[in-house]
């Protein structure tokens, strides 16, 4: 078990960066969605083959069971020079090496370029007029006395650079540190507009503005939006030699506890790093320093560090600043050739192996298990602090797909989101319940990934269909769509799964509750027009009704809304108690909106609607959508560009499987029907939709038009057998 984990993470270490190149790069997503393939598009294939060795590897070693070894000295599929060199022949590789794979996974989006709007931004805007940010006090220049003050007797400050671009993803960081209780803070504004806003909040700040940047090109892969995703690298040479103690932190992060501490537990480290691993060698209860880290093996993760100050330190630290002109990638992959090159680089025998000596025997270096210094893997989808008996300290929303859209659904995911108040309460939402598919009883025992593959996208698909039901539902009754929990039987990864688990994480059960991100391009529910990309869509995060900030009276104020087979009228409805008290009305199934909206109608004092597909046997019966052939084909372009894709099988199995140009698989919303195609053959006569389909004969007990509400109110005992009958 250890020697797995050992060679999986020297496996790891030579993916990582590559992987990074892909992650949440909002260039992929879109090409993934827009080419609505399977099968990707370059960039996604340049990492792939990047990985597919080393994947291949790890599978072999670990198909039939997990405590199956891989041999130490197995040779290394890819190492950092093959890397490099696959980079210069391979103009995508090379793109993703020079413009900064990092800079995509850890948010660091060129200044000026506008992000689509999503929900929150525009909550914002319409909270916030927009104040006159072309004046106002701003921070004061970068002091010492600044940082002095702010440190204080601790001796320690952390540091962090905000912009406009992720202005929301810094008050988000601002909420958890103040929470977590640091107070020795410092923030660099890289612009003049975050300048004013920190100031006018009161925040400690100094400004730090590259203005050459501008003119060397802000668009993604070009010079000046390379040197802003080094601005970190350069604000942190120049507050090196103050003397302190630091915490540097990206701002698509969250910490949950004062990082001093490790600084002062750990007297002969210098710098203390996160990694990008999927698992951990330390044993659980132990909240120790990662027990199998070697620098030269291992990716660790420069968006989150503790740096003890000394001389050799600031030497490090300005090295890797200059190191900027010569080396043409992000900056982790920089800090990487800085720290691996030269001569001694090496553990320290025990009882002090944790800790590496590194750069020319000149620092002293070692990692938090993934367990502590979390990532959106390790902390959602493997829940691995619990497995691990530890307390997390920060987690960093890597690990995510489709661009700052995906992080940002994942730290709601994750309830670390903080959304203005009106997010939470207004107006009222609409839920589905997911029928859901029993777990096969030795699921967890499976080997073969295809037949989890297929388990994978089989459910999927229906449960994608149900939500695409509710979604409509939530549409025409004008409430936010509440995501339910879908279930996945497999990740998604950027490169081919080992049981369905990133090769180096197979001991979390499956399945999980799906990421929003693997299923969903969370940028593309509200964006474009309506002629374009369709009708909107409001939605809330699964989680939403047990997010603390969600109110009480949201949360308690349920109405099951059950269409029933067993209801044999066309206009009326059933009340009943379900079995946990809830109210549950029965409705007539396949109603269309103009049908189903009236009856529901008095109910609409209740905050949450809950569909649920328990009285009809399949999810086309409980409610046949739009009464116009207009609103169902902006429903339906909507639709068509939500989903992203699940990714990757293994090249190597495509034939076995008959599975040939599958390795990708484009998700879809209406695998099994859609709306708007009962008013294909006649695109002009909308307003007669009135006639559902499937909807039987029976519909001429409700009486000439008017809604005649039946109401039958039953105890809760009553509530099984009469949903049955
Ligand atoms: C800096 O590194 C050198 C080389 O390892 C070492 O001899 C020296 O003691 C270090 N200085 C400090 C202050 O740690
Ligand atoms: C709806 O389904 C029909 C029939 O399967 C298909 O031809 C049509 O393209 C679909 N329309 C949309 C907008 O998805």
């Amino acid at each position: 078990m250890r020697n797995l984990t050992l060679a999986a993470l020297l496996l790891l270490g030579h993916l990582a960066c590559a992987l990074r190149g892909d992650a949440s790069r909002p260039g992929i997503a879109a090409r993934a969605a827009g080419a609505g393939t399977s099968g990707g598009g370059g960039s996604f294939d340049g990492t792939r083959r990047l990985h597919q060795d080393a994947v291949g590897a790890a599978a072999a070693g670990t198909q039939a069971a997990t405590e199956q070894a891989l041999p130490l000295e197995q040779p290394l599929p890819l190492d950092q020079q093959q890397q490099q060199q696959q980079a210069q022949e391979d103009p995508t590789t090379q793109q993703q090496a020079a413009a900064g794979a990092q800079a995509a996974t850890e948010q660091a989006l060129p200044l000026g370029q506008p992000l689509p709007l999503d929900q929150q931004q525009q909550q914002e805007a319409a909270a916030q007029p927009p104040p006159s940010e072309t004046q106002g006090p701003r921070c004061p220049a970068l002091s010492r006395e600044l940082f002095m003050e702010r440190a204080g007797a601790g001796g320690v400050a952390m540091i962090a650079v905000m912009n406009t671009a992720q202005w929301d993803f810094g008050l988000n960081w601002l909420h958890h540190v103040r929470a977590a209780g640091i107070d020795y803070y410092v923030i660099a504004a890289a612009d003049v507009v975050t300048s004013q806003r920190l100031t006018a909040s009161g925040e400690p700040c100094f400004e730090w503005l590259d203005e050459e940047a501008p003119r060397l090109g802000l668009a993604w892969g070009q010079e000046g939006w390379r040197r802003m995703t080094w601005s970190k690298v350069f604000v942190l040479a120049a507050v090196v030699d103050y003397g302190l103690d630091l915490v540097v932190s990206d701002v698509d992060v969250v910490w949950f506890r004062d990082p001093r501490l490790l600084i002062s537990q750990h007297p002969d480290v210098d710098l203390i790093f996160g990694l990008d691993h999927g698992s951990s060698a330390s044993d659980p209860g132990d909240s120790g320093l990662e027990a199998a880290f070697h620098p030269n093996h291992a990716d660790f993760n420069t968006g989150v560090y503790t740096l003890r100050h000394g001389p050799n330190v600031s030497a490090w630290a300005h090295a890797w600043a200059a190191s900027f002109k010569d080396c043409d990638s992000h900056d982790q992959v920089c800090c990487y050739r800085l720290i691996r090159t030269g001569e001694g680089v090496y553990q320290l025998p025990p009882p002090n192996q944790r800790i590496s000596v590194a750069w020319h025997g000149r620092i002293r270096m070692a990692t938090m298990p993934v367990s502590i210094f979390q990532s959106g893997h390790t902390r959602f989808v493997q829940q691995l602090h619990v497995r691990k008996q530890v307390d997390p300290m920060v987690v960093h929303a890597t690990w995510t797909y489709n661009g700052l859209g995906g992080k940002r659904a994942r730290l709601r995911d994750m309830g670390l989101w903080v959304d203005a108040p009106a997010y939470y309460s207004e107006p009222s939402f609409l839920t589905v319940d997911l029928d859901r598919v029993e777990v096969p009883m030795s699921f967890n025992r499976w080997n073969e990934n295809e037949d989890m593959i297929v388990l994978h996208l089989e459910t999927l698909r229906r449960q994608l269909q149900q939500a695409y039901v509710g979604m409509a539902l939530a549409t025409a009754a004008a409430r936010p769509f509440i995501l339910p929990k879908f279930q996945c039987f497999c990740e998604k990864t950027w490169y081919g799964t080992v049981r369905c688990r990133v090769f180096d994480a197979q001991d979390f059960p499956l399945p999980i509750t799906c990421p929003t991100d693997y299923l969903f391009q969370p940028e593309a529910f509200l964006d474009g027009s309506w002629e374009e990309r369709g009708m909107v869509l409001d939605v809330r995060e699964p989680p939403f009704l047990e997010n603390s900030r969600t109110p009480e009276e949201v949360k308690s104020s349920v109405l099951v809304i059950m269409p029933s087979a067993a209801l044999k009228c066309r206009s009326c409805v059933k009340e009943q108690l379900g079995p946990d008290g809830r109210m549950v009305v029965l409705v007539p199934p396949s109603l269309r909106s103009e049908e189903l909206l009236p009856l529901l109608d008095p109910y609409r004092s209740y905050r949450v609607w809950r569909l649920t597909f328990g009285g009809v046997g399949s999810a086309q019966r409980a409610y046949s959508g739009f009464s116009r052939g207009e609103e169902a084909r902006a429903f339906d372009r909507r639709m068509a560009h939500i989903t992203t894709s699940w990714c990757c099988r293994r090249e190597e199995e495509l034939l076995r499987y008959h599975k040939q140009g599958e390795i990708e698989v484009m998700l879809s919303m209406t695998p099994h029907f859609n709306y708007s195609s009962s008013f294909d053959s006649s695109p002009g006569g909308d307003g007669g939709g009135g006639t559902s389909t499937g909807g039987g004969t029976d519909g001429s007990n409700g009486g000439g038009g008017e809604a005649q509400v039946v109401k039958q109110r039953r105890m809760a005992a009553d509530a099984g057998a009469s949903l049955g009958g």
